[in-house]
């Protein structure tokens, strides 16, 4: 069996995930492993000739790729946006089989997986689901037990050529027709409103979209295009930006929050959807460089409306990510709205109108899932690693963060004592009996009370 690894991992040779599948391919010394670094633009332009042939003889290919921001780095997305955009190369990986290998804290690695897959489906490619590690299962016996036990059944499955059932649908790259409203927004107030954007090309959908905002959007509106705003490259994950929140590049990223971001109220985020699935790679590097910020909810209390151009309804996928993006970033999501919609100029007014009516209420949240999980896992995460992470552990600290239930004294004595009650047969059954009413009685007496 022959396997082509396309190592997504900014680090290139110094990739974590990278050291997995190297231990993959001990793991299994009869299969054959090629490697090819697909982030690094100049080195790609060299080797697409032997990404060709060796995609013509292989039995997999296995994207490996840490997870970036619920998906995968910039760099990788760059590299898929090349991918559909040169014919022959697009055309060498149609057929072939793909799968995954992903390291991350486990902190949306399935969104990053579905983007995985919807790009290789995309390219007409037979998805088999991927593995996803945690960043140090390499040093636990039972999870290498597990992931050679996953690897086992991908190659057996290969070996048998079965198919698996498709989950995403073809990509309709021809963008919607779509009108902009006639009429304009009401209640607008005076709060500051941002633009971020990345159209490069006049004429396009975002750029007509992004106009209508500036116009009708608010009062003061400042525009933040993205492809203007010089920034020298992708994350690297070097983390050095761990200890003191700055960056190791030396080209000011940090202005576009101290000048822009961080003084907005209300952001409306607006571009095209690419054949990837995500927004540009542009979007996407400057999402990533946003980790010189760390772990911290840093767009908490600002109010967001996603106003993108493209066929939304085929890419469902993203709008999960999306808002997952708003959950984990304590966002207050107006709307994600795009131009595919059947009524878009209403929703526009509407996105607008509900921007300012939420930016007005200071006490306005929602708060599901994504966003309680994702703090529990990130307080964790970081006080494990708080040393490394000094300026997180400092933000966790004094922002009460560092919730751990065992901390709470007086809940661990009543569940000493409930749990001592309920040991006698007798009290289990008389307490079963009324478990229904005891258990609203509190509620019901909030209620009247209030
Ligand atoms: C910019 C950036 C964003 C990250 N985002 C996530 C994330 O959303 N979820 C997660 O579980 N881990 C995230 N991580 C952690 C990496 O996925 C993890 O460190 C991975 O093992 C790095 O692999 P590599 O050395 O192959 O690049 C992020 C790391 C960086 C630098």
């Amino acid at each position: 069996m022959h396997i082509t690894v396309l190592n997504g991992s900014p680090k290139g040779k110094n990739s974590v995930t990278l050291q997995y599948v190297r231990m993959v391919a001990k793991m299994f010394p009869e299969v054959e492993f090629e490697y090819y670094n697909v982030v690094y633009k100049n080195l790609m332009k060299r080797s697409k000739k032997a990404l060709t042939d060796s995609l013509a003889r292989t039995d997999l290919v296995l994207w490996s790729t840490p997870v970036y921001y619920l998906t995968v780095p910039g760099q990788l997305m760059a590299f898929e946006e090349l991918v559909f955009s040169d014919r022959a190369l697009g055309d060498a990986f149609s057929g072939k089989n793909a799968s995954c290998l992903l390291t991350s804290i486990h902190f949306f690695d399935h969104t990053a997986m579905q983007h995985l897959q919807a790009v290789s489906e995309r390219l007409g490619m037979n998805w088999f689901p991927g593995y996803s590690a945690e960043m140090e299962d390499l040093f636990k016996k039972p999870q290498l037990i597990r992931m050679k036990a996953f690897f086992k059944v991908l190659f057996s499955s290969i070996g048998a050529s079965h198919t698996i059932g498709r989950k995403f649908p073809d990509f309709d790259g021809t963008l919607p027709d779509f009108v902009l409203p006639e009429k304009t927004p009401t209640g607008i107030t005076d709060k500051n409103i941002l633009i971020i954007t990345d159209f490069l090309k006049e004429g396009t959908g975002t750029e007509k979209i992004v106009h209508w905002l500036e116009k009708n959007g608010g009062a003061g509106v400042k525009i933040l295009n993205l492809s203007e705003s010089k920034i020298a490259g992708g994350c690297t994950g070097c983390c050095i930006c761990g200890y003191e929140g700055v960056c190791s590049y030396r080209d000011n990223f940090h202005l576009l929050f101290d000048d822009y971001i961080s003084k907005a109220d209300i952001i409306f985020m607006t571009g095209a959807i690419s054949p990837t699935s995500y927004l540009s790679s542009m979007w996407k590097i400057f999402q990533d460089r946003c980790f010189y910020q760390g772990h911290k909810p840093v767009y908490a209390g600002k109010t967001v409306a996603f106003v993108l151009d493209g066929k939304l309804s085929l890419n469902n996928h993203l709008r999960e990510l999306l808002e997952a993006y708003s959950d984990i970033g304590k966002i207050r999501l107006a709307s994600i709205t795009a131009t595919d919609s059947r009524n878009f100029s209403e929703e526009l007014i509407a996105v607008v109108e509900r921007a300012h009516l939420m930016a007005s209420e200071p006490d306005y949240e929602t708060v599901t899932f994504n966003k309680v999980a994702g703090m529990k896992l990130f307080r964790d995460f970081v006080y494990l690693i708080s040393g490394f992470f000094r300026s997180d552990h400092k933000y966790y600290l004094k922002n009460g963060i560092y919730d751990f239930p065992q901390k709470n004294i007086k809940k661990r004595l009543i569940n000493s004592a409930v749990g001592l009650a309920l040991s006698i047969p007798f009290i289990r059954h008389q307490v079963n009996r009324q478990m229904i009413p005891k258990m609203v009685e509190p509620y019901k007496k909030a209620v009247e009370k209030a």
